[in-house]
């Protein structure tokens, strides 16, 4: 073995480093960007993480949605594995064509209903990036210019209207469109452009509407904001009236979009087409950072030229490879309708509980998305109690316990964490 291979052996989970020596590294040298909890993971399969001793916890987190498909699902792996033995792995330069890139592309355009047609049944297009903040990014850029080109508003004069409790992610843009003060406290100048109205108010999105409303974007449910389903009505409302005034509106479905919600999409709930779709997380099932925003061709077309976007890694092979494995997975094994058939008897469970806790102020969600809103508004006390008892969950916003776990859980699982439900809700 050489230097190089033992490093990167040693670092894998099962190194000859104590839990203890883990902790004191990473908060020596890395950023304090995240509070972790205290646990060392060492490995993961499917929804199980292992710590050093091999005790098990059920991965109620699933790395907020990325891990739909579960952890090292071997049909992803297979491709993965069989993408680096066969040289076709490695970033190429964008300036060429990779049949990687090309079968992805294809897959996710047709997976996505037809985006905005209004705009005509052009098909859709997509942009490929990494996290999935990157493709928030793109899509603000696509609205703004969609209303500079196609409303003639004022270039630095388009504004898009965001959503008090929105959480999409942490770029100065993402930070600029948050209402939480502490993401933003010190990080000034925001960029301008964004106006916030209350998630779920079609009335105040009707009046802060202006000639100069280029887009809307939305979470159909939020996630990070408190796990919020919007009110009924409230997605048809906002497509009403963005087709009434022209405004490109867009989903942001990186959390709950790829079967979490018990539909492939979660707008499938209701009624309803977006112009424009960002997702992220689970479509490369945990393997690989991917992320993309898919539109209407017209529209991707008419706002992107070469020049006008791109990333050395948006849409490299692994990444392809792996978003394409992943995307499979989820059609083969219908894991939208297992989230929504196991979901079912999950949430009705947990309702049950919740009766009978004192704890409990409200129980909301769908699918495999249930948010356990506490009373205490405290949900990481009770997090770190289900840590003791084998189950990995985190709040949501402060004051709600998030249970999302890959969609490929069973029955048997659901009474695995009905039980630390119980014993921590119900004393
Ligand atoms: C709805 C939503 N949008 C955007 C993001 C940002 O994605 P990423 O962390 O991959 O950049 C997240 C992450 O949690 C999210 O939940």
């Amino acid at each position: 073995m050489t230097n190089v291979e033992a490093m990167a052996k040693n670092a894998l989970g099962f190194s000859n480093k104590s839990d203890k020596e883990i902790i004191d590294f990473e908060s020596t040298f890395g950023a304090h960007h995240y509070g972790r909890v205290e646990l060392v993971v060492r490995k993961t399969q499917g929804q199980w993480l292992y710590d050093e001793e091999n005790k098990k916890y059920m991965d109620c987190l699933a790395a907020y949605s990325a891990v739909n498909q579960g952890h090292h699902h071997p049909a992803i792996v297979r491709a993965l594995v069989d993408a680096l033995q066969n040289n076709y792995a490695s970033v190429i330069s964008n300036v060429v064509y990779t049949d990687s890139l090309a079968i992805f592309l294809k897959k996710l355009a047709n997976l996505v209903p037809q985006m905005g047609p209004r705009f005509g049944d052009n098909g859709n297009k997509v942009l490929p990036k990494n996290g999935g903040v990157e493709s928030v990014e793109t899509a603000i850029k696509t609205a703004r210019c969609f209303g500079h080109l196609e409303k003639g508003i004022a270039d630095g004069q388009q504004e898009i209207i965001v959503f008090e409790n929105n959480f999409h992610g942490r770029t100065m843009a993402a930070i600029s469109i948050s209402s939480t003060q502490k993401y933003k406290d010190g990080f000034g100048p925001l960029i301008p452009g964004f106006v916030t109205v209350p998630f779920g108010d079609l009335e105040a999105v009707a009046k802060a509407i202006t000639p100069n409303t280029a887009g809307i974007l939305v979470e159909p449910m939020q996630g990070e904001g408190g796990m919020y389903i919007s009110s009924d009505g409230f997605l048809e409302g906002i497509r009403k009236l963005s087709d009434e005034h022209n405004i490109f509106l867009i989903f942001d479905e990186i959390q709950v979009g790829l079967g979490r919600t018990g539909k492939m999409f979660s707008f499938q709930h209701e009624n309803v087409l977006p112009d424009g779709i960002i997702l992220g997380k689970a479509l490369s099932g945990g393997m690989a950072p991917v992320s993309a925003f898919v539109t209407n061709s017209k529209i991707m077309d008419l706002v992107f030229q070469p020049g006008r976007d791109g990333s050395t890694f948006g849409g490299y092979p692994l990444a392809c490879v792996a978003g394409i494995a992943a995307l499979g997975v989820i059609e083969d094994e219908k894991l939208h309708e297992n989230a929504e058939r196991i979901g079912k008897i999950l949430k009705s469970k947990i309702e049950n509980i919740a009766s009978r806790s004192k704890h409990v102020k409200e129980v909301r969600g769908r699918g495999l998305f249930i948010g356990i809103e506490v009373k205490s508004g405290d949900a990481m006390s009770f997090c770190n109690k289900f840590l003791e008892l084998g189950m990995l969950c985190n709040d949501s916003h402060g004051h709600t316990i998030r249970i999302s776990p890959p969609l490929i859980i069973d029955e048997s699982d659901v009474d695995y964490i009905t039980e630390r439900l119980e014993k921590v809700l119900v004393d």
